[in-house]
């Protein structure tokens, strides 16, 4: 049975033109870079005034209101088996390449370009090789989308399950909606978790951090591995509202997750080199860390 089969057709309308409509917004958000030497001035990020997109807006709606727990604990017993498909990494990217939508007219670069240009940023500062990978591969769980999940399955910001969603996620409103919102553990502030326990400990909402996080476990430094499966926490990295759930270890682990932050937001480059000149550097850096196939 089809994992989303008990969620309604309206439920899993899709309101984002595209996946980037979700990162266009965090721009508008974190409009500032921290150090990152780039090319583009930061005045192009900066946004303040103009409201989010309806369609953002829906999007949020829909996330808050379907990223239960046991939506959370369904859908890792489901795509942590990693039995979809096998393939080797350069066929996942041309795999998410699918997910380009040319109806869209902010969106001017397809996903490799975003994972190439972040990667890139990264090699550029000087950052350790795997670092550069993590760049490359840090989006390629929104392959999840191309596997039927729906947008606010995929993408948007994360946060714990299993106990109080924060006030400074993004809408926290849209949270009342949600099942687990007035549930007798859930809503309290350690809910299902203890004081400080660690975030190995804590299920994150569902979506593309977790699944690559998974998917990479067994070959990437663990500050690589915080990048990924943090990525998208915000309410965290930026925020702070979840250091009563977190350790000593995390803390010392989000100084990485911090440090890649502004790679993945800010490191457009109009100036980027082409995948001709690159491809020599990633497939030697690929064979280094990575099996010949991955598994999802
Ligand atoms: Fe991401
Ligand atoms: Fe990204």
């Amino acid at each position: 049975m089809p994992a989303n089969q008990h969620l309604k057709n309206a439920d899993l309308i899709e309101p984002l033109a595209s996946l980037d409509e979700w990162e266009e917004d965090l721009l508008k958000r974190y409009p500032d870079p921290s150090a990152i030497a780039q090319d583009k001035g930061t005045e192009e990020f900066r946004n303040y005034t103009e409201p989010p997109r309806d369609t953002v807006k829906e999007f949020y709606r829909l996330n808050h209101k379907f990223q239960t727990y046991d939506y959370v604990v369904q859908k890792k017993n489901d795509f942590l088996q990693f039995n979809k498909k096998e393939m080797p990494i350069w066929n996942a990217f041309d795999f998410l390449n699918e997910l380009v939508d040319d109806s869209d007219p902010d969106t001017d670069l397809d996903q490799m370009q975003h994972l190439l240009q972040t990667s890139e940023a990264i090699r550029n500062d000087g950052h350790p090789d795997w670092m550069v990978l993590v760049g490359l591969i840090h989006d390629m769980g929104k392959v999840l989308c191309l596997f039927g999940e729906p947008q606010w399955g995929v993408v948007g910001d994360t946060f714990p399950v299993g106990c109080a969603y924060s006030d400074k996620i993004v809408f926290p409103e849209f949270f009342a909606d949600n099942p687990d919102y007035e549930d007798k553990v859930y809503s309290t502030k350690y809910g299902v978790y203890e004081p400080n326990c660690g975030l190995d400990k804590v299920h994150m909402s569902w979506g593309h951090d977790e699944y690559v996080y998974h998917m990479m476990k067994d070959y990437i430094p663990e500050g690589g591995l915080y990048m990924l499966r943090y990525h998208s926490f915000y309410a965290q990295h930026r925020e702070h509202a979840y250091d009563h759930l977190m350790n000593d270890h995390d803390r010392e682990m989000f100084k990485w997750v911090k440090l890649f932050n502004p790679y993945d937001l800010y490191s457009k480059n109009p100036n980027q080199k082409s995948w001709e000149e690159l491809k020599p550097y990633y497939q030697e850096l690929v064979a280094k860390y990575l099996p010949a196939t991955i598994k999802f």
